[in-house]
Parts: structure tokens; sequence; C-alpha cells
């Protein structure tokens, strides 16, 4: 006898947009809820279809593969199609070890009744302007929603910080480099009378710093 899996979800209306996906039961972490089913589209093919609906030219059924590849639910898709955005999602999608599937995994225990919700997290290639980014407005409405189902590139505004701050502190540096500089080019050449054994002293740290000089050339060959 072939006993067929219960499904744990279901699609419906959603007061969040049109139609969604819910789950029919509970949902533990961790499970593979379905595969985002489509046909497999280059870039170039997918920049060149129209719009799914030309009065929400927006809409999107794309899902974006790390080979740049584009799974297109609007064709030969499933169920994962209607699965609506959210900036606090309780779903992410997995790729499999070869990248060419995407399946649905729930991030924590999801309750029955639940809507499913993923970060589209859109990838589009063109400068984020706030007019794209409202072309793509997002009405998850939790508290951290960003406003837009597009990804933002959160990282490169931390590398930029980063890289600000590494600029103030070389700006810092040269900074006191220049005064230390300035008072070096000022200060007479030797202003001390040399007092009886520094003459000897001297010597001691001439052969003293030679020692060390060899040395560290030795320490360097030796790694060659
Ligand atoms: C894959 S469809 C999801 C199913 C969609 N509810 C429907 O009935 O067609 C993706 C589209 O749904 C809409 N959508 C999904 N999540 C949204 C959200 N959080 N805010 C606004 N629109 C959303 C957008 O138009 C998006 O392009
Ligand atoms: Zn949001």
């Amino acid at each position: 006898m072939v006993t067929r899996r219960q499904p744990w979800h279901l699609v419906k209306a959603s007061t969040l947009h049109g139609k969604g996906v819910f789950a029919l039961r509970d949902i533990p972490a961790g499970t593979r809820i379905l595969q985002y089913a489509g046909r497999r589209l280059t870039s170039e093919q997918a920049d060149a279809l129209h719009p799914v609906n030309p009065d929400d030219p927006f809409h999107t059924f794309f899902f974006a593969l790390s080979s740049g590849k584009i799974i297109d639910g609007g064709q030969r898709g499933n169920d994962s199609r209607w699965i609506n955005h959210c900036c606090e999602p309780n779903c992410e999608g997995h790729e499999n070890s070869d990248g060419t599937r995407v399946y649905i995994v729930a991030m924590r225990d999801i309750a029955a009744g639940e809507e499913l919700l993923y970060d589209y997290g859109l990838v589009i290639d063109e400068d984020i302007t706030a007019e794209l980014k409202q072309n793509y407005r997002c009405l998850c409405g939790v508290p951290s929603c960003r406003g837009t189902m597009i990804a933002v590139p959160e990282p490169d505004n931390k590398r930029e910080a980063a890289a600000q701050e590494l600029r103030a502190a070389a700006a810092e540096l040269q900074a006191e480099l220049d005064a230390a500089m300035a008072q070096a080019s000022h200060a007479p050449l030797n202003t001390t009378k040399d007092k009886p054994g520094d003459k000897a002293k001297t010597k001691k740290k001439e052969k003293k710093n030679k020692k060390d000089k060899d040395k560290k050339t030795k320490r360097k060959k030796g790694k060659q």
C-alpha cells in the first residue's frame, strides 16, 4: 500500500496580498514544506518576459538561484508561487547541493493557520532608488519592515561605515605624523653636550643594534 504524505499547506486568500499559503497543520522547524517549482530561465529570458499582470507590472513569480538562473513560478509552477513576502519571515528558500532546486523550509515551528512567508530579498541590477523601492513596496507590516521587498545591501552599509572609520583613523595618524615632522625639522640638531661615558654607551648601542639587525636578517633568510 502506498501512503501519500499529507500536505503541510493550503492556498487561500491572504490579508497581506492576493492569494497566500498557510500552514494546514503544525509545522516543525526545519521541515521542507514544498519545492519552488517553475520553468528555468536565464536572466536575459527573464528580462524579456512581459509583466504577468500589466495592471501590476512589478508583480513577480521569479525566484533567483545563486547560479544566476531564475525559476519562473508563473510557468509550470506549483503552490509555492503564492507564498507572500515578509521582512520577518517564518520560512526561507534552501538550494540543493548543486544549486538547481529550491525548497521552502520552516525557519521555526509554525502553528497551523499561520501564513507561510519568506523574505524575497529581490536583487535588481539597477541603482536602488526610492522609486524602485516604492515599485516593490512591502506591506508586511512587521515592526522591522524595511518598506521594500528588494534586498537591502546591509553588508555594503557596514563595509562603508568600516571604511569611513579607517579613513578617519588614517587622517588622524597623518596629522600626528605631520606635527611630529614639523617639530623635528625645527628642533636644534645637538643641544646636549656629551657627558663622559656617553660615547661608550653609543658605541655599545651601535654594536647591539648591529647584532639585532644580523639576527633579524638571519631570521628572514631562514624563512625564505
Ligand atoms: C509570488 S507572488 C505571491 C502571491 C500573490 N499574493 C498573488 O496573489 O499573486 C508575489 C507578488 O505578491 C505581492 N506581494 C507578496 N508579498 C507582498 C508584501 N509583503 N507586500 C506587498 N506585496 C506583496 C507582490 O505583488 C509580489 O510581486
Ligand atoms: Zn516588510
